[in-house]
């Protein structure tokens, strides 16, 4: 089976390329290579490389940016993936994309289920419920799953930054009133796989008779500050590094504003792929265990991660 990936220098694209390489052919296109604001290349490439599945990890993240860049956001998160969904049903190919917490305003008091009705509060959480509608107008085999508070080893994110930060300053401020599942991108991608390697070669097929939106999250929930904590205690005893304390949204004002509970219910994911990612905690401390770029295996030494 002939996959192709998009975002394939992202958190999630990077894994998926790993990830779904026993499969088939991993057909890998980054951003230098593929514009996804460019609606005739998107179809150029699905076209050439006639994939049984194509998987778009790409995606334009920058939540607070995208208030002042809700046009582009739209065009990225929103336009392109019903460019490529449809381009991938032309060819007789499953689509799978991911989208975001941040479709919901985060004013539920359980986790959210598929069900639940979505109300986006900031610009990105809108371009990718576009994204959303239009994957789904398309129809056919597709596959949409939400995840949330994505992390990994490499590229931007709040680990890394809190991991920079902590061993720069004696104190450090952490939101402590949005929750959520920290999520690692690797089982993400390890998600993705088991989906895929259950259609046994014919992911049109099988997900055209599971097609919808499911949420895929890490188990349990903390919040920004328990995540930080985590961290830190992780990499080798808070007392060496910044102190943390926790302080309320209202406190440290973003431009974009944030859903205050990002938990997502992700029974149906395990109802129908048979697929339950483990406690959040879990994958911080494996994410930790076997990653020595992470700035955290530098502080254990001692050593300033940007040195
Ligand atoms: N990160 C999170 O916390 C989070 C939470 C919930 C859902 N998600 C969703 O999960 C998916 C994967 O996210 P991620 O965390 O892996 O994001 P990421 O690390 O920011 O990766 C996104 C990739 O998309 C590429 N990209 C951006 N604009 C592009 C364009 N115009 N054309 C082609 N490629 C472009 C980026 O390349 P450059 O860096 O070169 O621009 C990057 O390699 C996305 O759909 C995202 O919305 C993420």
């Amino acid at each position: 089976m002939r996959i192709l990936i998009t975002g394939s220098q992202g958190q999630v694209g990077w894994e998926l390329v790993r990830a779904l390489a026993p499969l088939g052919e991993i057909i890998a296109v980054d951003h230098a290579h593929l514009d996804l604001a460019d609606c005739a290349a998107l179809r150029r490439t699905v076209a050439e490389a006639g994939p049984a599945v194509v998987v778009n990890a790409a995606a334009y993240t920058a939540v607070d940016r995208a208030e002042a860049e809700e046009g582009l956001a739209t065009q990225i998160n929103g336009a392109a993936p019903g460019v490529l969904a449809a381009e991938a049903s032309r060819c007789g190919a499953a689509f799978i994309h991911y989208s975001t917490d941040y479709v919901f305003d985060g004013t539920k008091a359980t986790p959210y289920t598929e069900a639940d009705p979505v109300a986006p509060i900031n610009a990105y959480g809108r371009s990718k419920l576009a994204g959303e509608r239009a994957v789904a107008a398309v129809g056919g085999s597709y596959l949409i799953l939400r995840t949330s508070w994505v992390y990994a080893a490499r590229g931007h994110n709040f680990p890394r930054t809190i991991l920079r930060l902590a061993a720069e300053r004696d104190r450090l401020t952490i939101v402590d009133d949005q929750i959520g599942a920290p999520t690692w991108a690797r089982w993400i991608a390890a998600a993705t796989a088991a989906i895929l390697a259950a259609s046994r070669g014919d992911p049109a097929g099988y997900l055209g008779e599971r097609c919808g939106i499911y949420h895929l999250a890490c188990g349990g929930a903390t919040s920004w500050y328990g995540f930080a904590r985590a961290l830190l205690a992780g990499a080798g005893g808070e007392g060496r590094l910044a102190e943390l304390a926790p302080i309320p949204t209202r406190a440290y004002p973003t431009p974009a504003a944030r859903p205050a509970n990002s938990r997502l219910d992700c029974t149906r994911l395990g109802a129908t792929f048979h697929v339950c990612l483990p406690p959040w905690e879990t994958g911080v401390r494996l994410c930790f265990a076997d990653d020595s770029s992470l700035p955290a295996t530098a502080l254990r030494k001692g050593v300033h991660p940007d040195s």
